[in-house]
């Protein structure tokens, strides 16, 4: 089932005994603390912030929304009970087929519209924005959110999560990485010499919002993708102040113009970022003039810093994006078994995939893909290809491949000059300064070697059919086994 908006995400959660309300936490780190404490359970429950310290009843904020499997199976509507790879294979099974746009439909006026605010009534200090890390620059309301911008010559409308912090009643910032959709798109404004009009979305329904932060093709809507995905349109209204489409049922907005640069700006972050890491700095940025903030009764913040830890806000995404990565390899690849990005790797950073090896060089050849693939090239530091007997999502086989089918000396390779960022930890200032923000790669073959396959010792693991027929037999018994 599709959910229309945030909160009944939020409470279909609750009733299905995945959410854990928190009354009486302080918006300064004890929110971003309480969020980082549970990124250490595979059980986490989503939380959602009521009564926030300073703040009325009902103004509301969620974190750790997408970091189990049933909280992504039920934000992806896949079955409650996969796990892991096989969410990813479910996953993949959905965006499978063609994609055909879902354009949205614009309808009169929708629960966004409850609170309109203008003028002297703008007040972005309304909203109980936490401040996440201890080092950031200041309070971000914009994490969990979407930037809608329209292109001014063809019309395209992107929306973009890109980071927003809260500098002033009316004053904020949108901190973009060059090249991204919007940077380009407001690059466009400014070279005319003109503002670039933004909606910045705080609380969507979190398959739009996924949408919002996935590479989706350049031209092509987020909102046009996740009707598709939902098969049913996005309902949307008209901003007040830009008139850009906006989520009917979004819980906050904050409309207005991003200033060209040069003309008003401000220091930006630190902040602390996905890699794990306060590591771009603060920096002048244009600012973003609020003109419009509309929001609902009771608004809900969605809420997703980068935080260190096994089910961060990462989960979701790298489940997503594997799903993504491995239907690009099979068409590509042939013997593909599956492909995990473990989120302990902090995002992108690392890749894994296990292959049926059917000739010389197959393995190579998988990593080869991955290491220039648009969905995966990015920021990837290591990639790492074990044999399809394993399972990419065990940490303990993948670890069991390096120790054991991996020679360095023969199955390493070392790329130089691979796509990066400036958020990467590693880029020594020399290269920082000089805008280099490439970084090497590290293609790890840990197979048995193809050519003396049928020599290589066989494992002294119980055969599959052996250990189901124990299983059933003693499992239950000595183990207490279902
Ligand atoms: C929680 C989260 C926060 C993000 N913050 C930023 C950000 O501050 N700036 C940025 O350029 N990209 C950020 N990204 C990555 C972009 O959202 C992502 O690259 C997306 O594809 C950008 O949209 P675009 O391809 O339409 O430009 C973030 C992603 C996530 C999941």
């Amino acid at each position: 089932m599709a959910f229309n908006d945030l909160r009944s995400f939020v409470k279909r959660a609750d009733e299905l005994g995945l959410c854990k309300t928190v009354e009486g936490a302080d918006w300064h780190l004890e929110i971003g603390a309480i969020t980082e404490l549970g990124l250490h359970k595979p059980k986490q429950p989503m939380l959602l912030f009521d009564n926030v310290k300073g703040y009325p009843s009902g103004y509301r904020i969620v974190s750790n929304f997408l970091n189990t499997c049933k909280l992504v199976a039920l934000a992806f509507d896949l079955p409650l009970e996969a796990e892991n790879l096989d969410l990813v294979r479910a996953w993949r099974d959905k965006i499978q087929a063609e994609f055909s746009p879902v354009p949205p439909v614009e309808v009169k006026t929708g629960p966004v519209m409850e609170n309109v605010h203008v003028g002297d009534d703008i007040d972005l200090y309304e909203f109980p924005t936490p401040k996440w890390h201890e080092l950031d620059g200041g309070r971000y309301i914009g994490t969990g959110n979407m930037v809608v911008q329209q292109d001014p010559d063809t019309g395209w409308v992107n929306c973009g999560t890109y980071r927003v912090a809260v500098h002033g009643r009316d004053i904020a910032t949108v901190y973009m990485s060059p090249g991204r959709h919007g940077d380009v798109m407001r690059k466009k404004y400014w070279a005319q010499g003109k503002p670039c009009p933004a909606a910045i979305v705080c609380g969507s329904e979190p398959l739009m919002w996924s949408m919002a932060h996935s590479a989706i093709a350049r031209e092509v809507s987020e909102y046009d993708y996740a009707g598709w995905l939902r098969g049913e349109p996005v309902e949307i209204v008209r901003g007040e102040y830009t008139k850009l489409p906006i989520p009917a049922t979004a819980e906050i907005v904050l409309e207005g113009e991003m200033m060209p640069p040069g003309t008003e700006t401000v220091p930006e972050g630190p902040f602390g970022e996905w890699p794990g890491y306060y590591a771009s700095g603060a920096r002048d940025e244009p600012i973003f003039r609020v003109k419009s903030i509309m929001h609902r009764n009771n608004p809900i913040l969605l809420g997703a810093p980068p935080q260190v830890g096994p089910y961060d806000m990462f989960f979701g995404k790298n489940i997503m994006r594997a799903g993504i990565i491995w239907n690009e390899l099979d068409k590509n690849v042939p013997g593909i078994k599956g492909v995990w990005l473990p989120c302990e790797g902090r995002g992108p950073s690392i890749i894994i995939a296990s292959v049926d090896q059917k000739y010389a060089g197959h393995a190579k050849q998988t990593a080869n893909f991955l290491s220039g693939y648009y969905q995966a090239a990015y920021m990837c530091r290591f990639i790492i290809v074990i044999d399809g007997d394993l399972d990419p999502s065990n940490f303990g086989d993948v670890l069991w491949a390096l120790g054991t089918r991996c020679d360095p000396a023969e199955n390493i390779d070392v790329l130089k000059g691979c796509w990066g960022t400036p958020l990467d930890t590693m880029l020594p200032p020399g290269k920082r300064a000089n805008k280099d923000f490439s970084h090497s790669q590290g293609i790890i073959v840990a197979c048995r070697p193809f050519y003396w396959m049928n020599e290589f010792p066989p494992t002294v693991k119980g055969s599959p059919e052996l250990m189901k027929a124990t299983k059933e037999k003693w499992g239950k018994e000595v183990f207490g086994d279902d």
